[in-house]
């Protein structure tokens, strides 16, 4: 079988979440987003307003069509306007307990045929899979932040997968404009297996004096060539979750270079979670 997907949801307004709600409305989808509470909801509706106004001044979107993406999202608290979904995207914070609710309720609520995705950055998809009647549809979707930028999605299938889905959610992604990497399921995926060891490195030469901030900054951006050194990463990515896939990628791998920098734990006890709240690494001085 062939899925349509036009009408999808999106569980989760944070930084993810509306990003990849604009993403999927951009692209001609209908998007239902959902969060807990009505002032989360303003939130994430403010995420939306905000990145598509910035593409409208700098001239990269037309009034009209600002309105029209915008026009393709409605807002909700209620899980229970996700029964028509044809797929449903979850991006909730990286807390097994609360994905396992969650697409407890989704499976309950949404209609059979409908796909169920995370975009959970390194839990077990297979175990997000399991709590539901319908393991064979559930697959992990992974966008990068910012999710209207970055072109990659991981597309992640389990040992349960249905046959021939990944590659119709792969299907999905290019229709949004993005390259799909299809991925087995283990901690942190592609990427962040990668990326995370790298920045937690980071955080070690910091804490050992090697350098200083700014200093290992310049040298990973103009030694090597990318778009931000390693702590402005970290701040745009958040230092909770960082600190979240280290875990997860230290108690799958018990490799010490997985083990969180204590500086990261240090921060976000603090509530110094990067950009989205308080600074991080850098903060406004
Ligand atoms: N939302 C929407 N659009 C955004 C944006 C945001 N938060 N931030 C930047 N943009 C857009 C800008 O509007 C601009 O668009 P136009 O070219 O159409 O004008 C474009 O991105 C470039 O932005 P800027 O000129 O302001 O700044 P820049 O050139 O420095 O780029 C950046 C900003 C795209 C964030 C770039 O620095 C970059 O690519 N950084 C690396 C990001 C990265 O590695 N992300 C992956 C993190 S890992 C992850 O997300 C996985 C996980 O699970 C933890």
């Amino acid at each position: 079988m062939t899925r349509s997907f036009e009408k999808v949801g999106v569980v989760g307004l944070g930084t993810m979440g509306a990003g990849i709600a604009e993403v999927f409305a951009r692209a001609g989808l209908g998007v239902t987003g959902v969060e807990a509470d009505p002032a989360a909801l303003e939130r994430g509706r403010g995420h939306l307003e905000g990145s598509t106004g910035r593409a409208l001044a700098k001239g990269r979107l037309t009034e009209a069509e600002r309105a029209e993406i915008l026009g393709r999202v409605t807002f909700t608290t209620s899980l229970e306007d996700l029964a028509d979904a044809d797929l449903v995207i979850e991006a909730i914070p990286e807390v097994m307990d609360f994905k396992r609710a969650l697409f407890t309720d989704l499976d309950r609520i949404c209609k059979p045929s409908a796909v169920l995705a995370t975009n959970t950055s390194s839990l077990s998809v297979t175990e997000i899979a399991a709590t539901t009647a319908r393991p064979g549809q559930v697959v992990g979707m992974h966008f990068f932040n910012p999710a209207p930028v970055m072109k990659l999605v991981e597309v992640i299938h389990t040992v349960i997968t249905e046959d021939g889905l990944a590659e119709e959610v792969a299907a999905l992604a290019r229709r949004l404009g993005k390259t799909p990497v299809s991925v087995g399921d283990r901690a942190g995926f592609v990427v962040n297996r990668l990326l995370l060891t790298y920045l937690n490195h980071a955080a070690v030469l910091l804490e050992n004096g090697l350098a200083t901030r700014d200093g290992i900054d310049a040298a990973m951006k103009l030694g090597v060539g990318l778009p931000m050194g390693p702590f402005a990463l970290l701040d745009l990515i958040g230092l909770d979750t960082s600190y979240e896939v280290l875990c997860v990628l230290f108690q799958e791998s018990r490799d010490r270079r997985h083990a969180p920098a204590p500086i990261l734990r240090e921060l976000v006890t603090a509530g110094l979670l990067g950009r989205k709240a308080g600074g991080g690494f850098h903060r406004e001085e």
